[in-house]
């Protein structure tokens, strides 16, 4: 597993790269960085080449030097993967924020896409109510950083059981949130307070595609899940048993198997068989 960083444009962006062929490249949620992908590079190392990548101003990436905007971070993405792996395909997957920037590169980069996966998301918009909670967020931000809200932020993320139970979980996730910049939350709660309304571009995705969501996932529940799927032709929903929004840390083994049987599907180079 290497561990990288790139210059794209002056400002540098962090990634970790499995690398063995063909490449999933997993983009994180907010308010995180690519450590939440560890379940993920773990399972797949030596297997399948996973490209985990700080998204503009998290992690280890330096901000972007132009508005961070789901569109702007989806070609930040293509030029990495230009710089990295050249200009063939990947599967694209994104967990909830992640899923608003693999819909973007669907939607801008559709050449480059041989599958999606869109964990805990949604194609809808930010309605006036959660608009209004990115102006009180940001404001929280502002005043006390990212480590003063996230545990408020906790019954959202993660499911009842994983908080009663699952200690380790709660602990990671706490540990990344509270060590991203205020910039760069701030910077992400505007890109998702005004980010579009990806639904219609739902209906032009022709690239298999793979929808999985925690069972109590209390902000993108089953039922955003489904109405995604009615609208990708062929699309697939997969239901991670016991999780919250936090799918991937909350019940590793039911999502990495899912992500397994579908990028066999996508293409036979994937391992069909978990190592
Ligand atoms: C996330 O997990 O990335 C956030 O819930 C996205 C959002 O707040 O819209």
């Amino acid at each position: 597993m290497m561990t990288s960083t790139i210059h794209l444009h002056g400002s540098a962006v962090a990634f970790t790269d499995t690398a063995a062929q063909p490449t999933l490249v997993l983009l994180h949620a907010f308010p995180f960085d690519r450590e939440m992908w560890l379940p993920q590079l773990k399972a797949f190392a030596g297997t399948t080449r996973v490209l985990a990548i700080d998204l503009p101003g998290f992690g280890a990436s330096a901000p972007s030097q132009v508005t961070f905007t789901v569109e702007s971070v989806a070609d930040t993405v293509a030029k990495l993967l230009d710089a990295v792996t050249g200009t063939g395909q990947v599967v694209i997957g994104g967990l909830s924020m992640g899923g608003y920037v693999a819909m973007a590169f669907a939607r801008r980069h559709s050449g480059r896409v041989a599958g999606l996966i869109l964990a805990d998301t949604r194609s809808e918009p930010d309605d006036a109510a959660a608009r209004q909670g990115r102006e009180k967020t940001i404001a929280q931000v502002t005043e006390v950083g990212a480590s003063g809200i996230i545990n408020q932020m906790l019954p959202k993320l993660l499911s009842d059981a994983t908080r009663a139970n699952r200690p380790d979980v709660v602990s990671t996730v706490l540990r990344i949130a509270s060590r991203q910049t205020t910039e760069a939350v701030v910077a992400a709660l505007l890109a998702l307070r005004d980010r579009p309304d990806a639904t219609t571009g739902l209906d032009t995705v022709t690239v298999p595609t793979l929808i999985l969501v925690g069972e109590h996932d209390a902000i993108t529940p089953p039922v955003v899940a489904a109405a995604m799927s009615t609208r990708i032709p062929g699309s697939r929903v997969v239901i991670i048993p016991g999780a919250g929004h936090l799918s991937n840390l909350e019940n590793p083994d039911a999502f990495n198997a899912a992500v397994i049987e579908f990028l066999s599907t996508v293409d036979p180079a994937f391992p069909s068989v978990k190592t």
